[in-house]
């Protein structure tokens, strides 16, 4: 077969031959060499490190054992749904939210998608047009992907000078086709929770429906706030909130693949559920977006819980919350830099501090770090940290560097602010 790619000196994507397992996987490691290096700590965001040999290893085998069975049919692996319906109930537990009345997802992403729709549809069924969603400016760029695929617009909010959703602002968009309000806890970009009692409040005072994204904080907070760590509540315990995505592939330590949706009632979820009797093949069914659903991230997400238990995410989160106060006191002792807004979580910005004398660029600051085999993500206003327990490993490190990259001057390369990426 002629090669595929417009570099036609490549080698046929489709070998005529094949080749021995040594010899692909030793192609896979050559083509991973300038892959980012995430177990040194030097990575802030998509990988959730623990540093913990045990538990990963733990996850490799639950993945090689998983790695055939389809979740497609839940009748045929029983396994997989007591292990969903398992890992669902222990969010809810953790969110103070309602047994059976959500699904586990592929990710934050699809957690966001099913929210919005179930949402649209349930205000539908209620004779409402419902055709716009109300997001803070902060959310994640998942709500905009669910309202384009959903056909609802949606509507990003301004935020208050604290950087939370302004939730006036949000009170003056509601007009009669809005059907969702939403706040995060936390944002992404600031480690921000967003004032989910007023957006809740809000949302039922207007009988309208109110969803909290807990992506990142999901599996984190709940645990700070048995430590004594003092944070406002955003979960189900507020009436007005009828949904919430969490995800075990962030802070539950997972490997990729596996999120929760939650929703106040089971009556709720069943409108998540896609049903279609017009097939020859048979009644097909259908909890969420996929139709074949890997088993293993089902199954990875069940073992880490029962591995961890409390005690496991209390030790995390104790070394996260640890590092979370050092990098954040640290950076904000470096003259001529700071930590933007005061962020509720262990997601935040830090920039060029305007109040300094030191004029830093923080674009720099960036290189430098770069330069130095830290892989710090840009965004809009400065550079970006998403901290993990293996992170309070090297702090000291860290700040030494940062100290030297604001040492050093000069002016940013111009690399872009990027969140994911289309190759
Ligand atoms: C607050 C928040 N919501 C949603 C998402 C989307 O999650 P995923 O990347 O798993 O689709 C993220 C991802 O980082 C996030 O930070």
């Amino acid at each position: 077969m002629s090669p595929t790619t417009s570099d036609t000196s490549a080698e046929p994507l489709i070998p005529s031959g094949g080749s021995p397992p040594e010899a692909v996987l030793a192609e896979i490691e050559a083509a991973r060499t300038a892959d980012a290096d995430w177990r040194g700590g030097r990575t802030f965001s998509l990988i959730y490190n623990t540093g913990d040999h045990v538990l990963e290893e733990m996850l490799e085998e639950v993945s090689r054992r998983f790695l055939h069975e389809n979740a497609l049919n839940p009748y045929a692996f029983p396994s997989l749904r007591r292990f969903e319906s398992e890992v669902v109930d222990a969010t809810a537990e953790l969110l103070h939210g309602t047994p059976r009345a959500g699904t586990l997802t592929s990710g934050g992403t699809e957690s966001i998608l099913m929210a919005v729709k179930t949402s649209r549809d349930i205000a539908r069924a209620g004779g409402r047009p419902a055709t716009n969603l109300l997001v803070p400016r902060s959310a994640h760029p998942a709500f905009a992907k669910a309202a384009h695929y959903l056909d609802v617009e949606e509507r990003r909010i301004e935020l208050g000078d604290d950087l939370r959703v302004d939730v006036d602002a949000m009170a003056g968009a509601i007009d009669e086709g809005t059907f969702l309000l939403v706040g995060s806890a936390p944002c992404y970009p600031y480690g921000l929770i967003d004032d989910i009692t007023s957006i809740s409040e809000l949302a039922a005072s207007r009988d309208l429906l109110c969803h909290v994204d807990s992506c990142l904080g999901g599996w984190m907070l709940p645990w700070w706030e048995r430590l004594g760590r003092p944070q406002p509540v955003f979960d189900f315990r507020l009436p007005g909130v009828t949904s919430m995505s969490a995800d075990i592939h962030k802070y539950g330590y997972t490997f990729k693949g596996a999120s929760t949706v939650l929703y106040r009632t089971r009556d709720m979820v069943r409108q998540q559920y896609f049903f279609f009797d017009g097939w020859p093949g048979g009644m097909y069914g259908s909890p969420a977006a996929a139709g074949a659903r890997p088993a293993a991230p089902i199954a990875g997400a069940w073992a880490v819980i029962r591995h961890l238990g409390e005690e496991g995410y209390l030790r995390f989160a104790r070394d996260t919350l640890e590092a979370f106060n050092a990098y954040r006191s640290g950076i904000n002792l470096i003259e001529g830099l700071a930590v933007t807004g005061e962020p509720d979580f262990c997601s935040f910005e830090f920039t060029a501090d305007p109040g300094s004398e030191v004029a830093v660029d923080v674009g720099a600051v960036g290189d430098f770090m770069d330069d130095r085999g830290w892989h710090i993500d840009r965004q809009q206003g400065g550079l970006h940290l998403m901290l993990s327990p293996y992170h309070a490993r090297v702090v000291t490190e860290f700040l030494s560097d940062l100290r030297a990259a604001v040492a050093a001057g000069g002016t940013g390369r111009g690399r872009q602010a990027t969140y994911g990426g289309v190759g």
